[in-house]
């Protein structure tokens, strides 16, 4: 049950007594007046905690990790959160995001049993309805049509001093982990462990070449470390020698440096022979330098996706004969093109994976938990930095890796 306090709102790190609920907090917030870019999109302010209901967790926020979905939100592009919710019934006119994080267990509603008042948890960035139908009738969770991101689709997320949870979205915190490592890894890894683990038989196995979009990014870093446990052998595309230096030092067995290739974008029409002459060779020397670093002439079994429209021609080009495409985003346009004929001839598959479900996000854990997998925590900001720390990757500027902000967590001395 939440208690309310005479003292009504607290200074970020000015912990109240363990389980007693302050009725304001600060917050990172972004209001449709203000979308736009990220530096304008998120705002300091002070909001209402909400109301914690049935089978729901009020976490006490430490830190949280920052992730594209919220460059997403604060560009009002291309889903308006604010308007999706209210559609649906929401009352508030804003969005407090943040699909990640690490926190204390503050207070819990009716029903929940799995944690309690006190412990120190990390949070999972999905939620859906435990009742609906189709996860009564086995469905994995992340395919019902209750399913939800949270922080992003769904409001309350954890930039804020308080954050609105399932219950099944928190996680035992590792101990090894500080507070930043434990909010910042869980949405990219996690994410890049199902794509890579979770779509059988196109599962990762030893000696298995692995193509990775982005590796030095959230998602790259995580899914170079995730094959090279797995066994497999892991490729990077970067934009330059420090990212690939970066991978390299994660487990990468190269990098290739996709400014040295010109044949990005959309593929030009079957009709036009020349054009589609010149793209090949460009995908064919794409390929080539891909197995100049494999050291032999195999094709990846497995491309990890989320750049979308400018990268989808040459992964489904390059990815082999009866291998998987899949993919998680499509950062640079949503039009990807798909010559057909790579698709049956060589019958490969091209696979949409979103986040992951809960006992992926547990093995992930247990993988930092082990010093297994390094969270790649490269950038730690302080709580009023979220929308810099959003601005830098909307711009690719920001370092290599996984980010978070201290949101109640102090500063080390
Ligand atoms: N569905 C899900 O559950 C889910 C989960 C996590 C992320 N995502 C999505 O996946 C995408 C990446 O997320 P992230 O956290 O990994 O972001 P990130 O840390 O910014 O990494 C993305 C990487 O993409 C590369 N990149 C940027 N522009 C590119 C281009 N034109 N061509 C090729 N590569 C380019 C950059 O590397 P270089 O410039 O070095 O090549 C960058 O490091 C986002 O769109 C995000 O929304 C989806």
């Amino acid at each position: 049950m939440t208690k309310l306090l005479a003292k009504d709102l607290y200074e970020l790190g000015d912990m109240p007594p363990l389980g007693e609920v302050p009725a304001r907090m600060h917050a990172a917030v972004i209001r449709p007046e203000r979308y736009g870019e990220p530096r304008q999109g998120f705002a300091m302010e002070v909001v209402d905690v909400p109301r914690v209901g049935r089978g729901q967790v009020l976490v006490y926020v430490m830190a949280a990790g920052i992730n594209y979905n919220n460059v997403w939100a604060s560009l009002g592009y291309p889903l308006d959160v604010v308007a999706a919710r209210r559609k649906k019934g929401a009352l508030e006119n804003f969005h407090i995001g943040g699909s990640e994080g690490s926190g204390v267990v503050w207070a819990v509603g009716e029903g929940v049993t799995s944690v309690s008042v006190g412990d120190e948890v990390m949070l999972s960035g999905c939620n859906w309805d435990e009742t609906a139908s189709d996860i009564r009738m086995g469905a994995d969770p992340m395919t019902s049509a209750t399913q939800s991101a949270w922080g992003y689709e769904a409001n309350f997320g954890s930039f804020a001093q308080y954050a609105l949870v399932d219950d099944y979205q928190c996680h035992p915190k590792p101990a090894n982990l500080s507070w930043e490592q434990a909010a910042c890894f869980l949405l990219t890894g996690a994410t890049a462990y199902r794509q890579l683990c979770g779509w059988a038989p196109h599962t990762v196995e030893p000696g298995d070449p692995v193509l990775i979009w982005g590796g030095a990014g959230g998602l790259g870093s995580m899914a170079i470390q995730i094959t090279r446990i797995r066994g497999g052998i892991p490729v990077a595309v970067v934009s330059d020698d420090d990212r690939g230096k970066f991978c390299l030092n994660l487990g990468a067995k190269g990098y290739i440096n996709r400014n040295e290739f010109s044949h990005w974008g959309r593929l030009p029409d079957t009709q036009d022979a020349a054009g589609m002459n010149e793209w090949m060779k460009g995908a064919r020397a794409f390929g080539s330098r891909f197995w100049e670093i494999l050291g032999e002439r195999r094709a990846p079994k497995i491309v990890l996706e989320h750049t979308g429209q400018n990268t989808i021609p040459t992964s489904l080009y390059l990815c082999d004969t009866a291998g998987m495409v899949v993919i998680c985003g499509g950062t640079t346009g949503y039009n990807a093109d798909v010559d057909l004929r790579f698709l049956w001839m060589r019958q490969k598959r091209l696979q949409g994976s979103h986040f992951a479900n809960i006992r992926q996000c547990r093995q992930v854990i247990e993988l930092a938990a082990a010093g297994k997998l390094d969270p790649c925590l490269s950038w730690v900001g302080d709580f009023d930095e979220t929308g810099l720390a959003h601005q830098l990757m909307y711009e690719n500027k920001h370092p290599s890796g996984n980010m978070a902000v201290r949101v109640n967590a102090r500063r080390e001395a």
